[in-house]
């Protein structure tokens, strides 16, 4: 059986993983793809890291565009991460009529439509089960388990740093800044960990997740981002003695006028199994009309558990190398002359219910006044809670839970809410999602 030939552009933690794996499960890895599957060259600037990982028997570079032009591959595997370099060597290496196998989600989720479309056209796949969810295979759950399902929306914890963080917060009562200067400290997050805490990362994985659920382009600058930086301890201890727990989510919702595709904040019911998601783990709920919700589990990162998706790839492109393009799984799960064009709605639109967060004088009238104005805008409120003012205190926090509205009624009520004299500060506002 002649191996597939694979080229490695990238050979830190999940480029090691991949090496690692592929060599521990080859004879496994092999009965399933129907022939070997070689790593027989390596690109990185780091030689010598590179040689430690490899050993002999390994073509190794410094030079990525040797690899994407070198007849002999097949398969690409780009691991370099980002939309610099990346791109360029991914569009070369279709453009030499390699198929693709990549972890980057950024890559992906801002120039994907460029990308697949150069793909299809080439005839050969880009395969990125890697760039969402990690070692979850997600990607292949929506664009095949679940086909016969119109999918009605998608929550996901698709960002470890961030779930590891939130987690962190509830369980130790800690403010987020210290949080995340342990999650730094155990090589959780980034040292620069602005796109994982800023919302970015599981937004670039929820615009991939859309497209395949729903057959639209990648629109990830359509999509609302708010990471967890400004959540603060008492929001996450007020949800918790309301029943609620608080995670960043990442969601794609199907609706009349459009496709919700946002990140952020959210409190979900603490008995649902997605509440109970913590540490780094990762967790996607997918409902489909047909099958109803379904729940996958499992690691979001590190290098075997993102190598798993990696080689599950590879072993696809494999089985599929020689078939006829057309009979292929679509890049997009859908055919390409049918996706279509379904707008992503502005935050202002989006339908969902809210938790808002008043700090008030404690006075007779004061939540009579908010009341009216939630009442005006059609806002139902389904719980509240107010905190006991401490001996001597004259403002205390008033907690409401809304029913479902759209947010723009919500932003009217706030803006009258904190012109009230009675109201002392900002008022703190996040989503609830009852899943
Ligand atoms: N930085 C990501 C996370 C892992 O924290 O989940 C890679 O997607």
């Amino acid at each position: 059986m002649k191996p597939i030939n694979v080229g490695l552009l990238g050979i830190g933690t999940v480029g090691g993983g991949t090496f690692t794996v592929l060599k521990r499960n080859e004879e496994e890895i092999t009965r399933r793809a129907g022939r070997p599957i070689r790593i027989t060259a390596v690109a990185d600037k780091n030689l010598e890291l590179a040689k430690s990982v490899t050993g002999s028997g390994v073509r190794l570079t410094d030079d990525a565009f040797s690899v994407v032009t070198d007849p002999e591959i097949d398969i690409v595997v780009e691991l370099i991460g980002g939309y610099g370099v990346a791109k360029e060597l991914v569009l070369k290496a279709i453009e030499n009529g390699k198929h693709v196998v990549t972890a980057n989600k950024a890559l992906l989720a801002v120039h994907g439509n460029e990308i697949f479309a150069a793909a299809q056209k080439k005839g050969v796949m880009v395969a990125f089960e890697a760039a969402v969810a990690g070692g979850i295979p997600i990607i292949k759950a929506l664009r095949e388990g679940l086909s016969a399902n119109r999918i009605q929306w998608i929550a996901g914890i698709i960002n470890g740093t961030t779930n590891f963080i939130l987690s962190e917060m509830r369980d130790k009562g800690l403010p987020f800044a210290e949080v995340l200067k342990e999650a730094q400290r155990l090589g959780y997050a980034e040292a620069d960990p602005t796109f994982d805490i800023e919302g970015v990362d599981a937004a670039h994985k929820a615009t991939l997740m859309a497209s395949i659920a729903f057959g639209v382009p990648v629109q990830f600058d359509k999509a609302y981002v708010e990471g967890i930086t400004k959540l603060d301890a008492a929001d996450i201890k007020y949800a918790e003695q309301l029943g609620y727990r608080i995670k960043l989510l990442g969601i794609a919702r199907r609706r009349q006028q459009g496709i919700e595709l946002r990140v952020h904040p959210t409190l979900i019911p603490e008995k649902r199994l997605i509440a109970n998601v913590e540490g780094a783990m990762n967790a996607v709920l997918v409902q489909g009309d047909a099958v109803g919700s379904t729940l996958y589990y499992g690691k979001g990162a590190g290098a075997e558990p993102t190598a798993s998706a990696v080689i599950a790839d590879l072993v696809d492109v494999t089985r599929l190398h020689t078939a006829d393009p057309e009979h292929r799984v679509p890049h997009l799960a859908f055919q390409p002359d049918q996706i279509t064009d379904v707008p992503v709605l502005p935050i202002e639109e989006v339908e969902t219910s809210y938790y808002l967060r008043l700090r008030v004088l404690d006075k007779p009238g004061v939540l009579a006044d908010v009341t009216r104005i939630l009442a005006d805008q059609s806002i139902s409120i389904d719980a509240m809670l107010q905190r006991e003012p401490e001996e001597g205190e004259s403002q205390t926090d008033i907690i409401i839970l809304t029913h479902l509205t759209i947010e723009k009624n919500v932003d009217t009520a706030i803006a009258k809410i904190e012109s009230l004299d009675s109201v002392t500060s900002q008022v703190i506002r996040l989503r609830l999602e009852n899943l």
